[in-house]
Parts: structure tokens; C-alpha cells; sequence
């Protein structure tokens, strides 16, 4: 027996990453999975994205598990593409009882100096998109009286960082349309919660703007990179955390066991917002 034995989730993202393991542990837990990920380049994000040839491995992945899979190539910045996801898992799968809206992307850049389409991009991936998904597929969770959507922000949602100030703006926006849509869908029996992941071991950061990020030097390795996550964590033993991690607090969010938890926020963060924390660009007087 299955925590979700029975049930249909759709994930967005679902071609690598945090998605993919999201849809292997609630498959492995009974659920079949419409995997949906835009499959292609963004012209502001550092680093590759996912191919349709990741997307069908996650497929492949799920098959393994003897559970159905879709893949669905749709970009969250569309309404219409996610509608139309919405339609065929329905159509093929019979219904949708989970949604875990996890697709993101990161770039990096001051304040000041972030071009106007990265802006757009992060607010339209990051924010802009979890409101499409849930517009897609809400009047079928209302129609069926149950639901549960779960958003993915990060700690960036809670504290802001350097250098990404698009990221965090969207991510903080996050929890408010979270709480937002936990309100108006509680009398229709839909839970809307998030997870906040830290420090995730996924392609997101792996490029050399991001290695230079974790650890200040421009000719950092993906090695020091792992060497500085470690410094990212409270907890003991944590370098850059596996996406399973994610996937556990995805899966309790979307099971029988929180059925009367809505409106909640999970940092999977190994205790990192508990560090009070340094000042990581000190500026110092002639005599510090
Ligand atoms: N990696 C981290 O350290 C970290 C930390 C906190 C939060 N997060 C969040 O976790 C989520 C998953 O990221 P990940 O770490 O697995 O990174 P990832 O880059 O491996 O996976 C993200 C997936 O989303 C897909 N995607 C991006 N834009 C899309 C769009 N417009 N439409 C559909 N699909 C799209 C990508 O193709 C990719 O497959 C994101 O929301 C991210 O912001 C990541």
C-alpha cells in the first residue's frame, strides 16, 4: 500500500532536478505523474536547462516504477500551455489530485544592473508562473471538492540574498500567493502550501557565475563549490542537499497525513535560517 495509492500529481519541471525527484518519490508511493517542463533554453538563464530527452528519462523513470507518466513540454509562463497540460492529464490519466509547481530559474546579477528581460524572466518563471498553474488547474479541483498544490519558493523567500534581488522578489511573492490561494480554496477542500529549499545538488547552480557565487573566487571548481555549501548549513554533515530531501516534504504535503494542514511554508533547509550569520561583504575601516 502506497501513501498515494490512486492518485495523479503533476509536476512541473519534472525534467531533472528537484521535479524529476519529486515524481519518482510520489510515484514510488502509488501516484501516477503528468510531467511537465519547458524542455528548452531560456535566453537569460547562465546555465543549460533541461532537454526533452531529460524530460523523457523522467518519464522512463516513472515507467520503471510500473506507474503511468505523461510528458507534457509546456512553458509555466504560459496560461494556455498549462490549461491544455491540465486537459490531457485529465483526459489520459482520469484526474489531478496533486500539483507540485516546482519549475525555476536563477541568474545572477546587482541590483542595479539586472537587464530588464532577466527581470521579466525570473518574475514570469518564478512567480508569475505557480499563479498560471494554479488558474489551470483549480476549477477541476473545485469541481471535484480536493486538492493539493504545493509551490516550491526557497529560503530566498524568507531572507534576501546578494546578487539576485529578481530571485528573491519573485520567491517572496511566492508565499504570499501561496497564502493567498490557501484562503480562497479552504472552503472547496484545497490545501496550498510550499517547501523552501536551501542549497539544493542540482544542475540550477552548477556554472562557473555559480561557483564564483558560493565561494568568491572566480576560478572556483564545482568542487569548491561542494566544499562551500558546507558552510551554508547548521546542521551537521550538510554540504549541497540532495533533491530527495525536497521530495520527502513534498510528498507528506500531498498525503493523507497533513490533510488539515494548509497555508504552511517547509523549509528543507538544514537549519540554515537559524544562523544568525556574518556580514558577507564586510566593509572595513583603515584600522579594522
Ligand atoms: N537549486 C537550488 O539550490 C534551489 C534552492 C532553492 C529553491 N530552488 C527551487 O527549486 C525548484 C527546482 O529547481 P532545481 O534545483 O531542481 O533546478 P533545475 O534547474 O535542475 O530544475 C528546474 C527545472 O525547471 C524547468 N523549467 C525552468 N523554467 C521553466 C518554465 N518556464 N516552464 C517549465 N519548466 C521550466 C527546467 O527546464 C528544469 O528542468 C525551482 O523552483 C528553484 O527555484 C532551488
Amino acid at each position: 500500500m502506497g501513501r498515494l495509492d490512486g492518485k495523479v500529481a503533476l509536476i512541473t519541471g519534472a525534467a531533472r532536478g528537484q521535479g524529476r525527484a519529486h515524481a519518482l518519490t510520489l510515484a514510488r508511493e502509488g501516484a501516477d505523474i503528468v510531467a511537465v517542463d519547458i524542455a528548452k533554453q531560456i535566453e537569460t538563464v547562465p546555465y543549460p536547462m533541461a532537454t526533452p530527452e531529460d524530460l523523457q528519462e523522467t518519464v522512463k523513470l516513472v515507467n520503471d516504477l510500473d506507474r503511468r507518466a505523461l510528458a507534457v513540454e509546456a512553458d509555466v509562463r504560459s496560461a494556455e500551455a498549462l490549461a491544455a497540460a491540465v486537459e490531457r492529464g485529465i483526459a489520459e490519466l482520469g484526474q489531478i489530485d496533486i500539483v507540485s509547481s516546482n519549475a525555476g530559474i536563477w541568474s545572477l546579477g546587482a541590483l542595479h544592473e539586472i537587464t530588464p528581460e532577466a527581470w521579466q524572466d525570473s518574475l514570469d518563471v518564478n512567480l508569475t508562473g505557480h499563479w498560471n498553474m494554479i488558474r489551470a488547474v483549480i476549477p477541476h479541483m473545485i469541481e471535484r471538492g480536493r486538492g493539493s498544490i504545493i509551490l516550491t519558493a526557497s529560503v530566498n523567500a524568507i531572507e534576501p540574498c546578494w546578487n539576485y534581488a529578481h530571485y528573491n522578489a519573485a520567491k517572496h511573492g511566492v508565499l504570499g500567493l501561496m497564502k493567498s490561494a490557501a484562503l480562497e480554496y479552504a472552503p472547496n477542500n484545497i490545501r496550498v502550501n510550499a517547501v523552501s529549499p536551501g542549497f539544493m545538488k542540482t544542475k540550477m547552480n552548477e556554472f562557473p557565475g555559480g561557483f564564483a557565487f558560493s565561494t568568491g573566487r572566480d576560478d572556483a571548481t564545482l568542487e569548491d563549490h561542494e566544499k562551500a555549501s558546507y558552510g551554508y548549513y547548521a546542521l551537521a554533515g550538510r554540504g549541497r542537499l540532495a533533491p530527495e530531501a525536497v521530495s520527502n516534504a513534498v510528498l507528506f504535503l500531498a498525503s493523507e497525513e497533513a490533510r488539515d494542514i494548509t497555508g504552511q511554508n517547509i523549509p528543507v533547509d538544514g537549519g540554515h535560517l537559524l544562523i544568525p550569520g556574518f556580514n558577507g561583504n564586510p566593509i572595513y575601516d583603515e584600522q579594522p
